[in-house]
């Protein structure tokens, strides 16, 4: 039996005025010029700061400075001047901003709590962290004439991530020791002066350097608990191939991170946690002080195996769809659920929905569907067939596949015959997780913007993100 759509809401996103080929309509790209990890994410009076790794010079990275922009929905983005310039030959890595509301660093006025970023100083052999601050919404900066304020004297020592410590009432960092594989925990009660608290590491995928990490508070799926959830980003060696991100679950009392035990391995291996199967997902980290107190985050979506050659003009890189964050329990084990912000839902235009056909039948309908933008909800039976899902941006000669494949119990996204995937080596290929499926259907969110593709499935639990850059005029669907 071949399969056998059940349902499908296929909404197209609304279209917006023409832009670049490539420029994505809802994923933040930077007007011009190389991007790279989202720095800095705060809320603060209604808008959402992205702060990021920028090069104010050229599309290639260096220079790299925090670009700034804010946004009131995390869909549509303004742009700001840049936030921190390198300076005097030191650049501005990456870090996290945060409301100082009881003023305890002293940069606030009367009335006005300061925005402080901490971020990584930069230069020849030597990181180190560092405080800029404003008292205005993020619009003007300082830099703190009492840097560096945490010194340890490496040459690999960044990306710190701070946050207010409810429990133990103070600031708390956690930064990376990437060289190590571990990551290191400070306390602080003005943000000037840190002391060192604990390290954590190595463990997981330990074959790539250790970068961004961060440490948040998850809800647990249907309970009024919640646990803490270690992220960190790994430069190499990732499940899909070069750079990715793992997780430890655990508990954080605000001295000392405590994993649990780590999951049956996934691939090739240590034991470790993935957080995204596809190969463009990087350096996310949570926004700060988010009103509602839930986690969402955002990721830089490319990879470091290939990300300054990307075929993409003026701008280079674009950042992934932002997504809520929680954990599911099976047992003992906690799994990072993923989901795009609910935001989106308000995109989406023409609804084309299918119930109870045939490949065939259904594909005749898409015949009449076209576009780059979509939201797509599908509840597949596979009956006996080997694949079952859909190509996208189909075309002359192209296609992206999204699908799940029996003999292989996974969910994959198949790029290599996508469009331009020959702009590097690393590029091409097929990326999936395991997946096994729900009383024998396979259910799927997929959202696509003009060159990329996100997959989430298993309710959130498999997530797949994927560049594509497909020529202009593929833009037919069809299920397999
Ligand atoms: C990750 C990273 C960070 C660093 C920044 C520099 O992509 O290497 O570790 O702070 O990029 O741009």
């Amino acid at each position: 039996m071949k399969s056998r759509i059940l349902c499908a809401f296929i909404a197209s996103l609304l279209p917006l005025s023409a832009q670049e080929p490539m420029r994505p309509a809802f994923h933040f790209t930077a007007e011009k010029n190389w991007l790279n990890d989202p720095n800095g994410l705060v809320y603060h009076e209604g808008e959402w700061h992205l702060f990021h790794q920028y090069n104010p010079h050229g599309d290639t990275w260096g220079h790299m400075s925090w670009g700034h922009a804010v946004s009131r929905d995390l869909l549509t983005w303004e742009y700001l001047p840049i936030a921190i310039p390198e300076k005097d030959g030191i650049m501005a890595f990456s870090g996290s901003a945060v409301i100082d509301h009881a003023n305890t660093s002293g940069f606030g006025t009367d009335g006005h709590p300061p925005m402080v970023a901490i971020y990584t100083g930069n230069r020849e052999g030597r990181q180190d962290q560092r405080l800029s601050y404003g008292v205005d919404n993020g619009r003007s900066w300082t830099m703190f004439e009492g840097n560096p304020v945490l010194d340890v004297g490496k040459a690999d020592f960044r990306d710190p991530k701070v946050f207010w410590h409810a429990g133990k009432q103070r600031w708390t960092m956690v930064v990376a020791l990437p060289v190590e594989r571990k990551v290191s925990f400070y306390s602080s009660a003005d943000l000037k002066k840190w002391d060192h608290l604990s390290d954590f590491g190595p463990s997981g995928s330990v074959k790539g350097v250790w970068e961004c990490p961060d440490l948040f508070e998850a809800p647990i799926e249907g309970t009024d608990r919640k646990r803490w959830v270690l992220s960190v980003s790994v430069g190499d060696h990732s499940i899909a191939g070069g750079s990715g991100t793992q997780y430890f679950t655990g508990e954080f009392d605000g001295e000392r991170f405590t994993s649990d035990p780590p999951p049956k391995s996934e691939g090739s291996g240590e034991p470790t946690n993935w957080i995204d199967f596809g190969r463009d997902m990087y350096a996310g980290v949570t926004w700060n002080n988010a009103p509602d107190g839930k986690p969402r985050w955002i990721g830089w979506m490319s990879n470091l195996k290939y990300a300054g050659h990307t075929p993409t003009t003026p701008w280079r890189s674009a950042m992934s769809l932002p997504r809520m964050l929680s954990l599911r329990q099976t047992g003992d084990h906690h799994a990072l659920i993923q989901r795009p912000i609910e935001a989106l839902d308000g995109w989406r235009g023409q609804l084309t929905r299918l119930a109870g056909r045939s490949v065939d039948e259904a594909n005749k309908v898409l015949e009449g569907i076209n576009g780059k933008r979509f939201d797509m909800l599908l509840r597949i039976d596979p009956g006996n067939a080997a694949e079952a899902g859909i190509q996208l941006r189909t075309g002359k000669n192209e296609f992206t596949a999204v699908g799940w494949s029996r003999a292989k119990a996974e969910v994959f996204v198949d790029r290599s015959r996508s469009g331009n995937t020959g702009f590097h080596g690393d590029f091409s290929g097929r990326h999936a997780a395991p997946l096994e499926l729900k009383q024998g259907m396979l259910e799927l969110r997929i959202i696509t913007d003009d060159c990329s593709v996100e997959v989430f499935a298993d309710d959130g639990a498999r997530v797949i993100t994927d560049l594509i850059f497909p020529s202009e005029s593929s833009q037919g669907l069809a299920f397999v």
